[in-house]
């Protein structure tokens, strides 16, 4: 099946921020504990740090972490995590339905993400606290010293500040099952008095508020529209959040749900410009897409520990093990990103190890990479730079839902310091290979450096401890530059990276 694709050095939609591929790590399930701190396990260092699990972390390479939560922050005290660890409270985490032993706190995760060469974006909690617990905790984290908080982060052992940048005014805020769930106008203003004091430390902070959970809640899109009504002056991001599934089986649609994202994006994009021009400033807002992945292979056997009686430390919760198809779906999410990245400069997969992660441990066991690991990292390496508009002529099919998805998923990116252009490509077509003409305008004479291809016989095939590589990507054959055009055959099913210099 032919499918022509243009692409030209000059029609450039953005220059990518590389935080579109960042990361989440949130107090839950054994994603910190028994995820990335296990003192005692044979991989772990000092500070109980599992190195296995910090090399594949570097493989992704990840600019930025947001941390503590997701539902947890939103009953969460930060000052529970400092101090004497012996001392250290144990507290019940009402959001996952477990016990948290505050062993892990904001030191030992700045620890982590300082070896980790990782930024922090933390989250404040605005359920069950507001503006006091925002300020003293920016303080403790920011300030130099000579004030009471970040004189007790000193004596705490840490002198210098982490002097974080970016900061979520809570989470979640428009779902009924967060702690302190508010109405849209009430968290809005909560947002832009919560945001005047952070910013009242630091004009130079970028604040994020919460957008909506997913473009199901019956508040979507009103949420936005309303709260950046009250805050747009004050906050430099919306967060959206988005969980991918496939309860019922079916392909085509599945792989087509990266097109609703699509949607998504530009449906907030299109409200956060109504308000721009109601506000009548120059102040822009994007979006920061602080949640994403696929989440539904562990929903129903979940539901015994987060509807039972036990409060049990680091329960195994959401470990959703991933398979091909999830792997595919992941590469037309990233290409998505590339393709709006003018409008989302953020991205946080949700989350990084263990709890819906690209990256699996077994406790006490070994550390290995699902399917899903290799899209994002091929994004994080080679996703940097101008991201270049595409005109794509091809086949297309019909979903459930939707008309007219194209068979090819597309995205390019020009790293023009290094002299690279890279293609991410996915063939959604479940029998056909497609026969790939990519006009390259700007760079006809350019050259083959890398195709890495991910494709599999068995579409459910998943990796796991014992057979960590049986998903992995391989070398590719069949594309070439020939006459200023990339032309090849993709597989039907199949997920590429092409690199050209
Ligand atoms: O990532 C898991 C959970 O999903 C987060 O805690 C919450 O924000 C979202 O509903």
């Amino acid at each position: 099946m032919q499918t022509r694709v243009t692409l030209h050095r000059d029609f450039v939609t953005s220059i990518i921020d590389g935080r579109l591929y960042s990361a989440f790590l949130e107090h839950m399930g054994r994603a910190i504990y028994g995820g990335i701190y296990e003192p005692g396990h044979p991989q772990a260092d000092a500070n109980g740090f599992r190195q296995d699990v910090l090399k594949m972390v570097r493989e992704l390479a990840p600019p930025l972490v947001r941390y503590p939560g997701g539902n947890f922050v939103s009953a969460y005290n930060w000052e529970d995590g400092i101090g004497p660890r012996e001392e250290r409270p144990v507290r019940l985490d009402l959001a996952w339905h477990s016990r948290e032993s505050n062993q892990i706190g904001i030191h030992e995760f700045a620890d982590w993400c300082e070896q980790a060469g990782i930024e922090m974006m933390l989250a404040v909690n605005l359920g069950s606290r507001g503006i006091d617990e925002a300020r003293n905790f920016l303080e403790y984290v920011n300030h130099p010293g000579g004030s009471a908080w970040s004189d007790e982060r000193i004596k705490n052992g840490r002198k210098d500040p982490w002097n974080v940048r970016l900061w979520c005014l809570g989470n979640e805020m428009d779902g009924p099952w967060q702690i302190g769930h508010k109405t849209a106008a009430e968290y809005g203003h909560l947002a832009n008095e919560t945001g005047k004091a952070l910013k009242a430390y630091d004009r130079s902070l970028e604040l994020v508020a919460c957008g909506s959970s997913n473009p199901g809640m019956a508040s979507y899109p009103e949420w936005e529209a309303t709260v950046l009504d009250h805050c747009y002056e004050t906050v430099d991001y919306i967060s959206l959040h988005m969980y991918f599934t496939n309860h019922e089986d079916q392909l085509g649609d599945y792989l087509a749900i990266a097109e609703q994202l699509d949607r998504y994006i530009v449906s907030i994009a299109g409200v956060i410009d109504y308000i721009k021009a109601k506000k009548r400033t120059r102040h822009q807002v994007h979006i920061c897409f602080d949640e994403w992945n696929v989440w539904y292979h562990s929903v129903q056997q979940d539901r015994r520990v987060l509807e039972g009686t036990e409060w049990n430390f680091a329960p195994p919760i959401l470990e959703d093990v991933y398979n091909v198809e999830d792997a595919l779906l992941i590469g037309c999410v990233l290409n998505t990103f590339i393709r709006r990245s003018d409008r989302v400069r953020i991205a946080c997969m949700a989350q990084l190890v263990n709890v819906i992660a690209p990256i699996m441990t077994e406790t006490g066991g070994d550390a290995w990479r699902q399917t899903i690991f290799y899209p994002l990292m091929f994004a994080s390496r080679y996703g940097r730079g101008k991201a270049l508009q595409l005109a794509v002529d091809g086949p297309t099919y019909q979903t459930r839902e939707l008309d007219d998805v194209p068979c090819l998923d597309i995205s390019a990116v020009h790293d023009e310091e290094g002299g690279f252009v890279t293609l991410f490509a996915v063939n959604r077509h479940q029998k056909e290979a497609l026969d790939l003409n990519v006009a390259l305008h700007g760079f006809e004479n350019a050259r083959l450096v890398e195709h890495q291809c991910l494709n599999h016989p068995q579409m459910k095939a998943i990796n796991t401890a014992s057979q960590p590589d049986q998903v992995r990507p391989i070398a590719g054959d069949g594309v070439g530059v020939e006459e200023g055009a990339l032309k090849g055959n993709l597989a039907p099913l199949s997920y590429h990276m092409i690199r050209l210099s």
